[in-house]
């Protein structure tokens, strides 16, 4: 799968079958995040993950009672070393730089992840602290996304979520300045400059074919 369709097909899935997914799937989503950007090439995520039922049981208490956390055969707690980020870079280090690259490694995850055909959520509503205990987090380490991971089932489509036109969040040169010269084009004539064009054929395509 190619990556402009991997961005496009990725949606949060939250039900999913009961099987387990492979050791060398989550190997290769993990590949890819610690193949992400980061300040300085730092690097400071670091990963849990966990299969184990009663252990995930907890995650989804302390994630204020998300089911599905429970339920999918994995769970990856994302977590991001504080101190390596503010050694170098002191409170920019460790506010900002770490987050922003441990979300980077995040959605390479969650691409990888669409591309082998896997269902995944990116879950940031849980209590950091019950988390940090539960799985002997050391105190550097900030736990800050649980990712869900499981074979999505075939029948149960996500519904699609809406997105805000890009045209509308994107100024030229200064705020407020609308970005004039992509206003008068629409969507589709965006859609068909290359080299997207085929990959959004492929993916009409395979839209067409689900809706039959
Ligand atoms: C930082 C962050 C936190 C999120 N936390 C949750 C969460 O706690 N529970 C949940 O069900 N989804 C969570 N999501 C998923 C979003 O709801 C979802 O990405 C958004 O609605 C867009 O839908 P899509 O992923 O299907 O495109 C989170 C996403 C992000 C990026």
């Amino acid at each position: 799968m190619e990556v402009f369709e991997s961005i496009l097909s990725r949606q949060s899935v939250r039900t999913y079958d009961k099987k387990d997914v492979p050791n060398e799937l989550i190997g290769q989503m993990l590949e890819a995040a610690v193949h992400a950007p980061s300040a300085g090439n730092i690097q400071p995520w670091e990963f849990i993950v966990v299969k184990d039922k009663n252990t995930k049981k907890e995650l989804a208490l302390a994630a204020l009672r998300q089911r599905f956390v429970e339920e999918a055969p994995v769970v990856i707690v994302v977590c991001v070393n504080l101190e390596k980020s503010a050694d170098r870079y002191g409170d920019r280090g460790k506010n900002l730089y770490c987050i922003q690259d441990t979300a980077a490694a995040i959605e390479n995850m969650l691409l990888v992840a669409t591309s082998l055909g896997l269902g995944t959520c990116w879950v940031g509503a849980f209590e950091e602290s019950k988390v940090k205990s539960l799985l002997n987090i050391p105190e550097r380490l900030r736990p800050i996304a649980l990712i869900t991971v499981g074979f999505p089932i075939p029948y149960e489509k996500p519904r699609r979520t809406i997105r805000i036109p890009f045209e509308s969040v994107t100024y030229s040169e200064k705020y407020g300045r609308i970005f004039g010269w992509i206003e008068e084009k629409s969507t589709e004539w965006r859609l068909k400059l290359r080299p997207l064009e085929e990959h959004i054929k492929k993916l009409k395509e395979r839209m067409v074919e689900r809706k039959r």
